[in-house]
């Protein structure tokens, strides 16, 4: 159990307030302490932009090849889990499950993402009050995946349902029986998706699943099981993150910055620009690396096997890289060089996809809203919910006016 590594216990932030906001702290560690070593834990952990993308990029330091993570470490490494490894290896398998993520299969999805937005802010005709998270943020991402992956679309719960427990929080006191829960779920979503992924070999269609099957290096392909596992690791790794993606950005519309819903109705340019802020602002993401060397690195002596955490959300304030950091501004011009997507050969190959769907959600929805306002007395931390980065929106009702 002392394999996995968990944030909390590293920043000590106790509140689901401060949780929720963990900014402050990250200021506090960029100031004095941006290199800091958790005994407890025996990790190291980086704060500064400079120094976060370092780990991101230098694969020959800093190994995605690793005997302790955030995550679970996985029983078998084989060639569907394009993320626990390093180059040269790496390339090789990336570039197998890159072939169902081309240009081309992007604008195949765009009109598929646009009928399932339209059909979300279609079922919230007539409400004054809408849950941003429940209606669209959470069924948006799952639905789509379903739809790209190629599952029957009213299997969505089911599927909803695994990733939640694949993807939920560790505890310490609880270990023993969220490890038992993930094994079970993760049992029955194999068992799910094999006969599903043996169908499309037979007969592809234009899926992701079918893709992943006909994909071929020089040759070599993926076997059903290795398809299996790659669907559930583009689940995992596609779902929570865009629905916290998209939750966030209707949060920073109200409470960050309010008023700047009338701009996004006004200007459709600015929309791709709000998202890459919300990015940027807030997204308390953190990435592990294992050192592969003993070394001297940003100032220290590290070890080989330590682990380090590269904070990517205290990164993205750093005044260093983005000027009056703590400011919510949509329109600065480099807020595309936060590292919430991850930098260097694991950059996040869902990252256009998941710009998508923020985009085509908050498009559709400014067609159809003339304003968004918060509930009365709306407190955040009663809608919080644990979540693999801390705290995220597990609900978040807001008053709408209808066009
Ligand atoms: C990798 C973030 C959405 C698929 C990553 C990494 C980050 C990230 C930080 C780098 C991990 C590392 O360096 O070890 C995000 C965020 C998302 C998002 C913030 C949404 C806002 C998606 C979606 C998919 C996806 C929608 C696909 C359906 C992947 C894959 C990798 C990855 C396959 C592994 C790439 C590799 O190791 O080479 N993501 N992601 N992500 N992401 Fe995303």
């Amino acid at each position: 159990t002392s394999k996995t590594i968990l944030l909390h216990e590293i920043s000590k932030l106790k509140s689901k307030q401060d949780q929720w906001n963990p900014f402050a702290w990250y200021k506090q560690m960029r100031e004095n302490n941006p290199v800091f070593y958790d005994a407890e834990q025996d990790v190291w952990n980086v704060f500064l932009y400079d120094h976060a993308k370092r780990v991101l990029f230098d694969h020959q330091l800093f190994s995605n090849k690793k005997e302790r993570s955030l995550i679970p470490v996985p029983r078998v490494n084989n060639r569907s889990n394009v993320n626990f490894s390093d180059p040269p290896e790496h390339r090789h398998r990336r570039a197998l499950l890159a072939q169902a993520f081309t240009p081309r299969s992007l604008k195949e999805w765009e009109p598929r993402i646009q009928a399932i937005a339209d059909e979300l802010v279609a079922d919230m005709e007539g409400q004054t009050t809408v849950d941003i998270v429940q209606q669209l943020a959470i069924p948006l991402p799952v639905i789509v995946i379903a739809k790209l992956l190629g599952v029957p679309s009213q299997d969505r719960e089911k599927i909803k349902a695994w990733s939640d427990i694949l993807f939920y929080p560790y505890e310490r006191e609880t270990f023993g029986d969220i490890a038992d829960q993930k094994a079970r779920a993760m049992k029955e979503f194999q068992e799910y998706l094999y006969p599903i992924v043996q169908e499309k070999r037979k007969h592809p269609a234009d899926d992701i699943l079918s893709d992943l099957t006909k994909a071929n290096l020089e040759g070599e392909q993926l076997t059903d099981m290795e398809v299996v596992m790659s669907g559930i690791g583009l689940l995992g790794a596609g779902n929570e993150t865009t629905t916290m993606l998209i939750s966030n950005m209707f949060y920073s519309m109200l409470f960050d910055q309010p008023g700047i819903y009338q701009e996004m109705r006004a200007d459709s340019t600015a929309i791709p620009k709000l998202v890459e802020e919300v990015l940027r602002f807030r997204f308390p993401v953190a990435i592990d690396r294992q050192v592969a060397q003993d070394t001297t690195v940003f100032g220290h002596k590290m070890k080989k096997g330590q682990i380090i955490i590269a904070w990517m959300g205290s990164a993205n304030r750093d005044e260093s890289q983005f000027a009056n950091a703590e400011t919510f501004d949509i329109h600065r011009h480099n807020n595309q060089t936060h590292l919430t997507f991850g930098a260097g050969p694991h950059f996040c190959l869902g990252a256009p996809l998941a710009r998508m769907e923020a985009n085509i959600a908050l498009s559709t929805f400014v067609k159809r809203f003339a304003d968004i306002r918060p509930v009365e007395g709306f407190e955040v931390t009663e809608h919080l919910i644990q979540s693999a980065t801390g705290q995220s929106l597990k609900s978040l009702p807001i008053c709408v006016e209808t066009a």
